[in-house]
């Protein structure tokens, strides 16, 4: 079974598709799943934003291919791990878990990067085009540390 990653943020069209993206290339395809949700439902089925799209590529990553969805309870149960991009997802996500084991799967994605911190990926979405730059550092960073621990386990 291969260890499975949900990246959870607002909206699912700016900052998860980028942790989605970025994370999965850094892992092996046999070994692990990554998905993105959002706890909102407004871009349901939707691609990526375009200011996301584009600096993935920038990258050499594409995230084009994503559609949108909603965050649902099964997700507790289907994901090992579900990393959210900032404290409002965090409420947004435990408010729907049912007990202890749930809960503990929730984590900020920020806190790999800077322990107990509890800081925000902030949401690129109203903002200037060099937001979504500065949105790819932090998850790059971020996921390059979740990937070593996933892998060296
Ligand atoms: P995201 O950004 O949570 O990083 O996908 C947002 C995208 C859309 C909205 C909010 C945040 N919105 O309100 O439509």
């Amino acid at each position: 079974m291969p260890t499975k990653i949900l990246m959870v943020c607002l909206g699912n069209i700016c900052r998860s598709p980028l942790a989605e993206g970025i994370l999965a290339s850094k892992l092996p395809a046999n070994a692990f799943t990554v998905d993105s949700a959002g706890t909102g439902s407004w871009h349901v089925d939707q691609s990526p934003d375009k200011r996301s799209i584009a600096v993935a590529k920038k990258y050499n990553l594409d995230i084009s291919t994503q559609k949108g969805r909603q965050f649902k309870k099964a997700d507790f149960t289907t994901f090992d791990y579900i990393y959210v991009m900032d404290k409002s997802n965090y409420n947004d996500v435990l408010a729907l878990a049912e007990n202890p084991e749930q809960r503990k799967k929730v984590r900020l994605i920020l806190n790999e990067l800077h322990p107990e911190q509890n800081l925000d990926v902030p949401d690129p979405y109203f903002g200037i085009e060099n937001g979504f730059e500065n949105v790819y550092t932090m998850l790059d960073e971020a996921c390059e540390i979740i990937a070593e621990k996933l892998t060296s386990k």
